[in-house]
């Protein structure tokens, strides 16, 4: 699969929040978006997953104009579920959405990501690490073929980030098309492939792999 953004700008009221964004992303790479806070990573995560539509510019998929929205599995910077249902309860309301996978898939999701999918406590419960264990859970439990995740190492204790290191590797051998949002290069440099510097709305590509 190949996601294509060609001199891709978004504008938000009068704020240039994308410029000019012109880059390739393809099955089985992870791409890796370094880059301070505000400086578009999220906003390039939205356009990626079809969120948000360019002010001018495009987006193709494999060679086709348009999103793959649908075919992506994304984590943005806060995940957000309903506070009065269980982790279980929350994802298989998502599942129920495009009804792809059924209870066994979304526990095993939970599972993989640490977490009791028989776990009692209400979302409200939880703590931030746990959250975003939740998030990242059902970005994977469809087994979609984009992964985007917006900086999925936040608040996760040791343990969670192992996990969440290896479940990328995990995806990566299983030719997904990989966005990984981070402000911190060491993360970036180990799982990336492609490491791409997100500036100000502007998002270039770095030498790969450059280790200095
Ligand atoms: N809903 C919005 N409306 C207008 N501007 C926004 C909105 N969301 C984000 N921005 C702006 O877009 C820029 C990029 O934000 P973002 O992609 O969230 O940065 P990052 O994820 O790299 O921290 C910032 O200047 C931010 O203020
Ligand atoms: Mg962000």
């Amino acid at each position: 699969m190949k996601i294509e953004l060609r001199n891709y700008c978004k504008t938000i009221r009068s704020a240039e929040v994308l410029r000019n964004v012109t880059c390739t992303f393809e099955s089985g790479v992870c791409y890796g978006l370094y880059g301070v806070n505000g400086s578009g990573k999220t906003m390039l995560m939205r356009a990626v997953a079809g969120l948000i539509r360019p002010t001018s510019g495009e987006i193709l998929t494999d060679g086709r104009p348009g999103s793959a929205l649908g075919r992506v599995g994304l984590l943005l910077e806060n995940p957000s579920f309903l506070d009065s249902m269980t982790g279980l309860e929350n994802l298989l309301l998502l599942a129920k959405i495009q009804n792809k996978v059924g209870e066994k898939e979304v526990r095993e999701a939970i599972s993989l990501l640490g977490l009791d999918p028989d776990d009692k406590r209400k979302y409200r419960k939880y703590s931030l690490g746990m959250k975003q264990r939740l998030g990242i859970a059902a970005a994977v439990m469809e087994d979609p073929p984009v992964v985007l995740l917006d900086e999925p190492f936040n608040a996760l204790d040791r343990a969670g980030a192992t996990t969440v290191e290896a479940l990328i590797r995990s995806l990566k051998e299983r030719q997904k098309l990989i966005l990984l949002a981070c402000h911190e290069r060491g993360v970036l440099d180990e799982l990336s492939d492609e490491l791409f510097l997100v500036e100000n709305g502007k998002v270039t590509l770095y030498d790969a792999k450059r280790k200095e």
